[in-house]
């Protein structure tokens, strides 16, 4: 039985087995700046224009970094160096698409690389619920800004609105630029048979015009691709630039209101900024020289936003009192609050495009994923059914699209980015396993890409990556526990019986 449970699939077949696939060939066609594009327009999201406002103010279960939110990104980032490495060293050996799910069923064996499967659907479709809430607060500022108010309960989500009621009572009716949104949505909703009916409208919608992109298959071109990026890198430099000249120094004292504590929950919150730069790997079937240019493109992406984001996190936490960030829009209502409404909107516009740009990434990424377990049998043959029209995996798609707008629709973002991180920071522990594993088991591959100081540097990748998994609330912890223990069901009713490998197909 153990023998069945952690049976690996040898390295030259899963290379076979894609080369083999209906899919047929990708064209070889990205080089590294192309992948460095495609990090980028990955990792700039939700993550630097929405959650920095909680992991700056703080939120109902975790303290706020303040001004110090520029180590938590820091914190962060060496984290994500530390796995970057690994991803490169794994995406130039096994230069095929499914990322972590195929490096972990080549090395740690098959019930590991079904719950990274099955994790990694936390990473992509759960991440992109959020992305989803988040796109539909920028989107409600833009609007607000051109004089279109698009009612509060169609943008907001249940829990966002009752939490808001609750901290009105508590602060004697007092409403702080935080919550007004979200109480504006608790006093005027509607009712339907006396049920309140909050409903985010917005962030459902925008998903279900994504799936229908996605499904319909509108190629996004490489040049499409790179506009979206330049805007979001000109966004915010635009944002940095103009800041600066907004700086009140003595917004940044104390530096770190919560201590130490703070800015490492902060650093767990903020890592969602960062998921993104391992998607580059799912593209490692079209790269031109692989072994090159994948480490070239992940660690150059993470090290372009890096320094984005901790400039953008100095100047936003000098233009605005910390406590007042904890809004879904931190960015836009930071200079919103200066009476620079036309730079507000400007950033708001951004923000859009940005977190669109990221939802088609994931969006696209997950049904693949699907496709690469269903090509290994352990999920139902359905799921790597292409449209004879279109030639997508329109089933995947469809399915992924219409779970994601329904749960974006009712959804509370802190805590859908909590669970994101804990699934995300969990996948990346066994990809920097397998790479030690990998280096024992299988020691004389040619590897294009070697991680330094092996073990040492996946194990502090490893390190770090627990040091902010410990950060999250124990409700996430929870919450992940019983993903994962229903995933290992679902392996043990399906997947176990009808795996390839066991079948020997
Ligand atoms: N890093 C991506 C974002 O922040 C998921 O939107």
């Amino acid at each position: 039985m153990a023998a069945q449970l952690f049976r690996t699939k040898n390295l030259d077949k899963i290379k076979a087995d894609a080369e083999g696939s209906t899919e047929g060939h990708l064209k070889r066609s990205l080089g590294a700046v192309d992948l460095i594009s495609l990090g980028i327009g990955a990792i700039i999201g939700t993550g630097i224009f929405a959650v920095i406002g909680t992991a700056v103010a703080g939120g109902p279960d975790h303290l706020g970094a303040g001004p110090a939110v520029s180590l938590s990104f820091i914190i962060t980032a060496i984290a994500c160096a530390f796995c970057a490495l690994s991803y490169a060293e794994f995406a130039s050996l096994v230069p095929i698409a499914g990322s972590a799910y195929t490096y972990s069923y080549a090395t740690l064996g098959e019930v590991v690389a079904w719950i990274i499967g099955w994790d990694l659907i936390i990473e992509y479709a759960i991440g992109n619920v959020a992305v989803a809430i988040g796109w539909a607060a920028y989107f409600h500022q833009l609007f607000d800004g051109l004089g279109v108010h698009i009612p509060a309960w169609l943008s907001v989500d249940y829990r966002s609105a009752h939490q808001a009621a609750e901290a009105v009572m508590a602060a004697g009716g007092k409403i702080s630029p935080d919550i007004a949104l979200n109480y504006e949505a608790w006093v005027q909703h509607p009712t339907i048979f006396g049920i309140p009916f909050i409903f985010n409208f917005l962030a459902f919608g925008i998903v279900a015009l994504v799936t229908w992109i996605l499904v319909i298959g509108i190629k996004e071109s490489a040049r499409a691709n790179n506009i979206m990026v330049a805007l979001k890198v000109v966004i915010l430099l635009f944002f940095i630039g103009v800041g600066v000249q907004y700086i009140k120094p003595e917004n940044w004292t104390p530096f770190m209101p919560n201590g130490f504590k703070g800015v490492w929950t902060g650093a767990s919150l903020i890592f969602f900024s960062f998921i993104g730069f391992d998607a580059i790997s799912t593209a490692a079937e079209e790269c031109k020289n692989p072994g090159r240019d994948m480490p070239i493109g992940i660690i150059g992406s993470l090290i372009v936003c890096t320094l984005i984001y901790v400039a953008t996190a100095v100047v936003l936490t000098g233009i605005a009192p910390w406590r007042e960030l904890g809004v879904a829009d931190p960015l836009a209502s930071a200079f919103a609050h200066l009476g620079l409404n036309w730079i507000a909107g400007i950033i708001a516009f951004g923000a859009v495009i940005s977190m669109t740009a990221v939802l088609l990434v994931f969006q696209l990424g997950q049904p693949r994923i699907f496709f690469a377990m269903s090509r290994d049998g352990l999920l139902p043959k359905f799921f790597s059914r292409v449209h004879p029209k279109y030639q997508t995996p329109h089933v995947t798609t469809i399915w992924t699209g219409v779970v994601v707008a329904s749960i974006a629709a009712i959804a509370n973002i802190n805590e859908i980015v909590e669970l994101t991180n804990i699934g995300t920071l969990f996948a990346f522990v066994l990809v920097n396993a397998g790479i030690i594993i990998l280096r024992i088991t299988d020691p004389d591959r040619p590897r294009v890409f070697k991680t330094p100081f092996v073990p040492w540097v996946p194990l502090l990748g490893i390190a770090m990556c627990v040091y902010l998994m410990l950060g999250l609330p124990w409700i996430t912890w929870v919450r992940f526990g019983i993903w994962l223990v229903v995933g290992l069901a679902f392996y043990f009713t399906y997947g176990f019986w009808n795996s390839h490998l066991r079948k020997k197909v």
